[in-house]
């Protein structure tokens, strides 16, 4: 089926990915394409609309990038952003001026006044916040266009020429801190460039099955899958790409959550693919036996798990590909293309150097992780794989403080299920970003019946966070957590004391190890 397109041309700004997945998630198929394609390439696309993304550049630096005036004469709207908007008014004609000082420089929230008049605008607000971050500004809009939105510090915050339908925001509309910025996107899309709106997560799961098709074609495709949301959605979409050409490897290291081995088996073995469960709980706990270090727990997970994945890739024997369930936010966190390294994020590391392939496909690059969930729910995956929580790698092993034993894993897998089944009944596992049990490595005094005891104690962890940078520790009812402490107690042999963790991030961290 063809669909309209909207082009997103890349001046290498850092939000690239987030306007394409703002119109995507207006329901209209886009494209982001470096500002150096050939400009036929563009055109052939037959865009129904253009956007020009930010970028880190001054338009009058001999290296700016730029796109060929010529685009402007195709009678197809354009919206630019930032750079964008910039480049747009500096090749017709307006002038673009360099921040003399401080004051005509802009980041972060701005308040911006807006002409509702103006098509990007109507029925919106004639004030609010936007996000700015720019040091050049639009001093003169070009001939035809009007200002439609200003700052103190920007007297063109938007220019318009609706005649030609050009549009031009100094500020993201894209960022969540624009208000009314996704508005901004639909009136651009559906008013300015009439889209029908013909985009749906069910067209991509299509596209992306038959580019992958087209990439693998015959080829053997090898995937490390951890039972988490990425590498499931990964798995169920190259599994119906290609079938039988994939095989999963679950490495089921013995420190998953209660079930969560069973749930993932029965999520895929039935799949039209190779399903291979390693169940290596024993190698695992020999290896973690006596450690009680954290450092030393994750580097032995790590190094063990790499021992078992590459045993099992040399039974399959040589491989076309290796897959790996990245999405975007890794992308963006490793550093790639222009963007600054965040932290290097832990993807099922090292595994390239071990195992014997040509070339990795990440299927799920360009999704954000809600994306990702919406293309498992297209894809028939159970919610309980959808809707997961992050889960480290190294498992519960680091929720074990102290050494780890089956004892120590099987007492926290029951304290753990119940405060997950509590908070999903009081209906807070949406509002929350993660919440788990740690079993502590303090013993302390309790009095059962008539007797004394002297068991081990709980520790119960829940945050709420953007981005897992940072997180506040979530303010969760008394009643629940009284709930939960009773049941806990109850039924966990072994627990006579429950602690609920009111630290940060920072100075504390998600985990305890
Ligand atoms: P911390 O404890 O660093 O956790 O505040 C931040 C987020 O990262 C998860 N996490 C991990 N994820 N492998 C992973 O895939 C790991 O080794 C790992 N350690 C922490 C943690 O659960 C939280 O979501």
């Amino acid at each position: 089926m063809e669909h309209q397109v909207v082009l997103v041309l890349d001046f290498g700004g850092q939000y690239n990915q987030l306007i394409a997945r703002r119109v995507r998630d207006l329901g209209v198929y886009c494209e982001v394409k470096p500002c150096t394609t050939p400009l036929s390439q563009l055109r052939a696309m037959n865009p129904i609309g253009v956007i020009f993304t930010g970028g880190p550049g001054s338009v009058y630096q001999e290296d700016a990038p730029r796109v060929d005036r010529d685009i402007f004469t195709w009678g197809v709207p354009i919206l630019g952003i930032c750079y964008g908007c910039q480049l747009m008014a500096h090749l017709l004609g307006g002038r673009v001026a360099a921040a003399q000082d401080d004051s005509a420089r802009e980041y972060g929230k701005t308040e911006t006044w807006f002409d509702t008049e103006c098509g990007l605008f109507r029925g919106l607000p004639e004030t609010g916040v936007t996000w700015m971050s720019h040091g050049d500004y639009m001093e003169k809009a070009p001939e035809g266009f009007r200002t439609a939105a200003r700052s103190a510090a920007c007297p063109n915050a938007a220019v318009a020429d609706e005649a030609r339908g050009f549009y031009g925001v100094q500020f993201h509309p894209e960022v969540e801190h624009t208000r009314h910025g996704t508005d901004m996107i639909r009136r651009f899309l559906y008013d300015v460039c009439h889209a029908a709106g013909d985009w749906t997560m069910e067209d991509y799961r299509r596209s992306a099955v038959a580019s992958l098709r087209d990439k693998i074609g015959g080829g053997k495709v090898l995937l490390a899958l951890s039972g988490g949301v990425d590498s499931s959605v990964a798995a169920a979409l190259l599994a119906e790409a290609v079938g039988e050409q994939l095989t999963c490897v679950f490495v089921d290291h013995g420190l998953m959550r209660k079930n969560e081995g069973d749930e993932v088996e029965a999520a895929f073995s039935k799949r039209a693919m190779n399903f291979v469960r390693v169940n290596a709980e024993d190698r695992f706990l020999t290896k973690l036996a006596g450690v009680d270090e954290p450092e030393r727990k994750r580097k032995i997970i790590g190094e063990e798990f790499i021992r078992v994945f590459e045993e099992e890739a040399g039974r399959i024997g040589a491989v076309d590909y290796l897959a790996q369930g990245t999405i975007y936010p890794d992308v963006i966190e490793s550093g790639a293309g222009n963007a600054a390294v965040i932290k290097s994020h832990h993807n099922v590391g090292g595994l390239p150097d071990y195992v014997d392939f040509k070339e990795i496909v990440e299927p799920l690059r360009l999704l954000f992780k809600d994306e990702v969930r919406r293309l498992g729910r297209e894809l028939g995956l159970p919610d309980y794989l959808v809707d997961r929580q992050p889960f480290p790698g190294p498992g519960l092993a680091i929720r074990v403080i102290g050494d780890v034993t089956k004892d120590k894993l099987d007492m926290l897998r029951e304290a753990d299920a119940i405060f997950r089944e509590e908070m999903a009944r009081a209906g807070e596992s949406r509002r929350l970003s993660q919440y788990f049990a740690a079993l502590t490595n303090m013993r302390s005094v309790g009095v059962m019946g008539d007797g004394r005891t002297y068991d081990c104690a709980i520790a119960l962890r829940a945050v709420t966070t953007g981005d897992f940078m940072t997180a506040d520790w979530a303010r969760i009812p008394y009643e629940l957590l009284d709930r939960v402490s009773v049941r806990i107690v109850n039924e966990v042999k072994g627990v006579n004391r429950v602690l609920y963790d009111i630290t940060s991030k920072p100075p504390a961290t998600v985990e305890f190890e």
